[in-house]
């Protein structure tokens, strides 16, 4: 793809999906800045392709990293985030001042150094449990966690960064993005890690609630093509896009699918459903599939299948990433 742009910064680029974004910029020829504090990133996801960008090891919220980090970029993609839904139940307080404050912080550095391009990333945890499904941009809003607010809060910044000092802002609302690098060491890890990584080790998982709780899965790979299709496109500017494939899952028919990749089929063990859970999501993916040109190329079955033989291939006997 030829991108309009030729620096740019990645916050979060340690990531999961920063390093696949870097990755697809530097084979875009761009420039690429990685600003990230390694909370959830790890520098292996750039080890490929470290000697081709800039890495800055820092925080958001330190405004005059931030800065230096974006000085001579003319694009920023903004990832960094505190990710996780019961992480920010567990720490209103703490997240917010990434999520928020730290938003702010990089959307007010774009307008200072009068960096025109941002893309934020969203969530569909904005949406809540609204009944109506597919969830499209122009419905109502209600989410039920502190990150779904803090996302929320980033969308407004981002479009009255747009309306108020020109700042081409566009914000994705990611459905649960899964692929390789996913770290699925925490508790807090998405769920397709972790079943992966259960079902190699031939551990039984947990399923919070009844397990019929769905969602939309993208590939990581097409979230990065979203990313980059937004940042091109003017008309993209000050609006939302969802990010998602058009089709759901339960999370029972997952570990059913992985089972099957795995050859091992422990029975899961069922928990309380986690606070702030929501319970369906499914995306309607029309307006970036009119407006950016976006229709996520990789189904449901084909991503699982490489994401597995990337765990089964990165892992060691140990069982370790
Ligand atoms: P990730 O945890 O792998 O990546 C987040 C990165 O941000 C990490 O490298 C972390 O070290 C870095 N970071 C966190 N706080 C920081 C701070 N204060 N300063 C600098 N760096 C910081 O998670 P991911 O899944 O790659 O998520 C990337 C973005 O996509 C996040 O904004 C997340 O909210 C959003 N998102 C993810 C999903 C998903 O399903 N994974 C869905 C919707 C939206
Ligand atoms: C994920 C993302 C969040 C993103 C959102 C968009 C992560 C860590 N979180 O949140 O950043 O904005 O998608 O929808 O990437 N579950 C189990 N067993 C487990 C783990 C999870 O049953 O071991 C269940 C959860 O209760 C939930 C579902 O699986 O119902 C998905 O959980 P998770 O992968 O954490 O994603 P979200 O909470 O949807």
């Amino acid at each position: 793809m030829k991108l309009n742009f030729q620096r740019a910064l990645v916050t979060g680029g340690a990531g999961f999906i920063g390093s696949h974004l870097v990755e697809a910029l530097i084979e875009n020829k761009c420039d690429v800045v990685v600003l990230d504090n390694l909370s959830s990133g790890n520098p292996s996801n750039l080890l490929p392709f470290k000697d081709r960008i800039t890495f800055k090891e820092g925080d958001i919220r330190d405004r005059d990293m931030l800065s230096k980090a974006a000085c001579g970029c003319d694009a920023v993609f903004h990832l960094a985030a505190v990710v996780s839904v019961p992480q920010t139940v567990e720490e209103p307080v703490d997240s917010a001042m990434v999520n928020d404050i730290g938003t702010l912080f990089v959307l007010e550095a774009a307008r200072t150094l009068n960096i025109k391009r941002v893309v934020l990333s969203s969530s569909c945890a904005v949406y809540g449990d609204d009944p109506e499904l597919p969830k499209n941009e122009s419905m109502n809003v209600k989410p039920l966690s502190p990150y779904g607010v803090q996302k929320l809060n980033g969308e407004h910044y981002a479009r009255i960064y747009c309306d108020l000092y020109g700042v081409k802002t566009a914000c994705l609302r990611y459905f649960n993005v899964f692929g390789p690098r996913q770290d699925p060491s925490s508790p807090y890890s998405g769920v397709i890690s972790i079943f992966m990584t259960k079902s190699i080790n031939a551990e039984t998982p947990v399923i919070f609630g009844d397990g019929n709780q769905s969602r939309d899965f993208v590939f990581v790979k097409d979230v990065v093509r979203a990313n980059l299709l937004a940042a091109n496109n003017d008309r993209a500017a000050g609006l939302v896009f969802n990010v998602g494939t058009g089709r759901s899952m339960t999370i029972n028919e997952l570990w059913r699918l992985t089972s099957g990749l795995s050859g091992f089929h422990g029975e899961p063990t069922h928990l309380d459903s986690r606070p702030g859970d929501i319970y369906a999501s499914l995306g309607d993916t029309r307006r970036a599939e009119s407006d950016l040109g976006f229709k996520a190329e990789y189904d449901f079955e084909q991503g699982l299948a490489l994401t597995f033989q990337w765990y089964k291939n990165t892992m060691t006997p140990e069982g370790h990433l």
